[in-house]
């Protein structure tokens, strides 16, 4: 018993390394290359923005989307590469301006709005942003209905492939 628990400890750096490496945006391998060739030269400039993990699983999806449905439309293509864009937003948010003056700062640090935030409201960031640097309209909308896709055939392919992931 005391010689298993002793073995188990043993792995257990190992077992950090592991998880600690998964969490790091560098260990991340977006196939880049690959999902430029789907995208408009300034929806190429914000797919480039987001973060290197959101990338790779930006491109598991569209590939598995297209597995799937090798007839997807462009726009679809583009949107899949594209979904979770929003999430590279962090805007300071005025409820925030008046926290961070309300309550010290090792307590305001650990306060979760801000990212709870992005994380409920990254579909609608994503359409904005998509719109706003010029992307296809069909792109902005399919983002926007990600998690939300109502009767938009489409949008419903692109959250089942989505949630897959
Ligand atoms: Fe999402
Ligand atoms: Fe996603």
């Amino acid at each position: 018993m005391a010689f298993r628990l002793l073995q188990n400890l043993r792995h257990l750096p190992a077992k950090v390394g592991r998880l600690s490496r998964s969490l790091r945006a560098s260990q991340a391998r977006p196939d880049d290359a690959w999902a430029l060739g789907l995208l408009t030269p300034a929806e190429a400039r914000l797919y480039l923005g987001m973060d290197a993990r959101d990338r790779e699983h930006a491109c598991r999806v569209t590939r598995g989307l297209l597995a799937a449905h090798p007839q997807a439309s462009p726009a679809l293509r583009a949107a899949a590469l594209l979904h979770d864009c929003g999430k590279s937003l962090r805007p300071y948010r005025v409820h925030e301006r008046v926290l961070v003056g309300l309550v010290p700062g090792r307590l305001s640090r650990a306060l979760p709005f801000g990212a709870l935030y992005v994380r409920g409201a990254h579909p609608a960031l994503g359409a904005e942003l998509v719109r706003r640097i010029g992307g296809r309209a069909r792109v902005a909308e399919l983002v926007e209905r990600h998690h939300t896709p109502g009767g938009d055939a489409e949008a419903a392919l692109l959250h089942r492939f989505d949630d897959l992931e």
